[in-house]
């Protein structure tokens, strides 16, 4: 008697335990767990943890992956040698957030000999051969540039300024990112445009705000004629914003120094509400349910677009409310 209730207690834990690792609506067995390896730029800028997070939500355990994240630290080397590390792990997915356009043949080309398909995110890569990537999603940054350009140029005409010089201040992002590609460019070709407007200094913040404090301080210490500083991010803006304030400069659309700013995160978005930036056109990091959307077509081996680009607006001085900040989810 003693003995058939002990066998009956060790099969009732077998059981209890065997359920413990099922999966819900999958009959006892653990559904198998889709395997992504993210390789992020780094975590730069307020947009980049944003977009970090969304990835991180969409390509959940919940949601039926596991996802293996690597922090690129701003270094290519670092985002090629992730991307290695990802093959041998031998995951069924690579998802790249790449930090500058070019160089990556050869480990993409590693990456289609292990048969990994690979989804490109935020910016984009220069490659010889457009079938070492299954799908991109994105932004438009050549784009965002051109919002903001026309932005500027209907704002100089309402304020008759249109025919006067103006001084612009270009800081740029991470040199050879999409990002800064796309939105430098969207500049150049304005300023080819307007014989008045003159591109009075161009540095690179790369996408910081302590480097872009930095930058606008030694353009402040040669010049203090500056009619706009095109920012190419918000965390940029945030530290010209603090150079210019501190040489004691007013930013403003109505006499002061026209911010014109990349992302149009909350706290960019505040910095509107305040005046301090003028224009903030809005780069949308929620990518992650693209990505897993994407993923899920490919697993059921159906069609994806090669490039899906994300839909974006802009925001400006004169017309952000606390509302718009209050409902804004990054
Ligand atoms: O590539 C997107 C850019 O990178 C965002 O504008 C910036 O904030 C980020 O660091």
């Amino acid at each position: 008697m003693k003995k058939t209730v002990s066998i009956m207690l060790a099969l009732l834990i077998l059981i209890s335990f065997q359920g413990c690792g099922s999966d819900s609506g999958t009959g006892g067995k653990k559904a198998k767990l889709i395997k992504v390896g993210f390789c992020q730029t780094g975590a730069e800028s307020v947009w980049r943890v944003a977009n970090t997070d969304s990835m991180r939500k969409a390509l959940s355990e919940k949601n039926g992956y596991e996802l293996i994240f690597d922090d690129g630290r701003q270094q290519q080397e670092n985002q090629i040698r992730a991307i290695r590390n990802f093959i041998q792990q031998k995951v069924d997915y690579i998802v790249l957030a790449p930090l500058v356009e070019t160089g990556w043949d050869s480990v993409l080309e590693e990456a289609s000999r292990a048969g990994i398909p690979v989804i490109i995110v935020d910016r984009m890569v220069k490659v010889s051969d457009k079938e070492l990537y299954t799908a991109y999603v994105g932004s438009n940054f050549l784009e965002e540039g051109q919002t903001a350009v026309r932005w500027l140029e209907a704002v100089l005409k309402r304020y008759g300024r249109d025919t006067k010089p103006v001084r612009i201040v270009n800081i740029q992002g991470t040199i050879g990112s999409s990002a800064q590609i796309g939105r430098s460019a969207a500049l150049d070709e304005a300023l080819r445009n307007h014989s008045n407007w003159e591109l009075v200094a161009r540095e690179s913040g790369d996408f910081i705000k302590p480097k872009a404090y930095e930058v606008m301080c030694d353009i402040l210490a040669k010049t203090r004629d500056i009619d706009v500083v095109y920012c190419e991010n918000d965390s940029e803006a945030f530290g010209a914003i603090k150079a210019l304030e501190e040489a004691g400069l007013k930013c403003g659309v109505n006499g002061g120094v026209i911010v014109i700013s990349f992302d149009a995160t909350t706290e960019g978005l505040a910095e509107c509400l305040s005046g301090r930036i003028s224009l903030d056109v809005e780069c949308n990091p929620l990518q992650g349910p693209y990505v897993a959307d994407i993923i899920q077509k490919l697993s059921r081996k159906e069609r994806v677009d090669r490039i899906s680009y994300l839909e974006e607006t802009w925001f400006d001085c004169f017309t952000i409310t606390k509302e718009i900040i209050e409902r804004r989810a990054y």
